[in-house]
């Protein structure tokens, strides 16, 4: 089907063309064109039962940008609070008639689910630990757009990859396209079964940055992490911490990626958050570009932009 529900499941070729649509995409946004009749008459509900600036805002935008018509709905401003279920929130959404949910909930699989049962096409945009598809899409699009290539890359993901699904997103996808994954963090916030996949396991973060092309540096995810955070922050911030010195110990040219939010002075600090070697904002611009480029995809089914902008 359509829907995007990760990257574990994506095929190469499915991967190059969302990227090279975002790149058509990346010019219309640079030619500051804010509005182009591609999707008029469509209608796209964003479903977030979790919180979001960057997902939320850019799927909207670029929903809008390309003349779709956006609607917002917060769970805890729903009838979620009432007690309706999900399966019933998503038939009352299909009900009204719209081509595209997408969707945000803390339940691994909530995407798939919602793809199983609901009739219009499904986008995650992240569903517990299990995975953020355009997360991860964004994340190597900028990779690709100032290193060239990701075939052969050294990508260091480091942090907490437990309840990440910005890290699951960039391994499946990173991996197919030819990279070499590299992670690192504590013990307590890496999935023993990880090795498995096929990336490089590091206990010592220097480990993982030696040499790398790019460091992504990942949010501690302190209200997942029930029992408290172990290592403490302070604990985290010297063990783990990416700040310049341990910035130098990759190429001269890596790029410093975050996918927000960032917890400035514990898993970044501020001098590298904001520093030359930082593409973070660039992020949340290819974001944008990378979300415009899922949605004209999903509905029109790959129709070339230039012809129907
Ligand atoms: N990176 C990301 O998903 O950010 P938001 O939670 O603000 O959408």
């Amino acid at each position: 089907g359509k829907d995007i529900l990760g990257l574990e499941m994506m095929t190469v070729p499915e991967i190059e063309v969302i990227l090279e649509t975002a790149c058509q995409m990346k010019g219309i946004i640079d030619r500051d064109i804010k509005k182009v009749p591609t999707l008029r008459g469509k209608s796209i509900v964003n479903l977030f039962f979790e919180a979001s600036t960057r997902t939320r805002t850019s799927f909207e935008l670029a929903g809008k940008y390309l003349g779709a018509d956006v609607v917002n709905i917060t769970a805890s401003a729903s009838s979620v609070t009432k007690g309706e279920s999900l399966r019933d929130t998503l038939y009352t959404v299909e009900a009204m008639g719209v081509d595209v949910i997408v969707m945000r909930h803390e339940a691994e699989g909530a995407a798939q689910y919602a793809a199983n049962v609901a009739s219009p096409v499904i986008i995650n945009a992240g569903d517990g630990a299990h995975e953020h598809p355009t997360q991860g899409l964004l994340d190597m699009f900028t990779m690709k757009e100032v290193k060239g290539k990701l075939d052969g890359l050294k990508v260091a993901i480091v942090g907490d990859i437990f309840h990440s699904r910005v890290a699951r997103s960039n391994i499946w996808g990173l991996l197919k396209m030819g990279a070499e994954v590299h992670l690192a963090g504590p013990k307590t916030l890496m999935p023993y079964y990880i090795q498995e996949v096929g990336v490089h396991v590091h206990n010592k973060v220097e480990e993982a940055l030696e040499g790398a092309d790019v460091v992504n540096v990942l949010r501690i995810q302190r209200e997942r992490q029930h029992k408290g955070l172990f290592p403490s922050a302070r604990e985290y911030a010297r063990i783990f911490g990416i700040n310049q010195a341990r910035l130098d110990l990759a190429k001269p040219d890596a790029l410093i990626m975050h996918p927000g939010p960032m917890n400035r002075g514990l898993e970044i600090s501020p001098d590298v958050a904001y520093g030359d070697q930082s593409v973070i904002q660039e992020q949340v611009k290819n974001g944008l570009a990378i979300r415009m480029a899922a949605l004209f995809l999903v509905l029109t089914g790959g129709k070339n932009i230039e012809t129907t902008a």
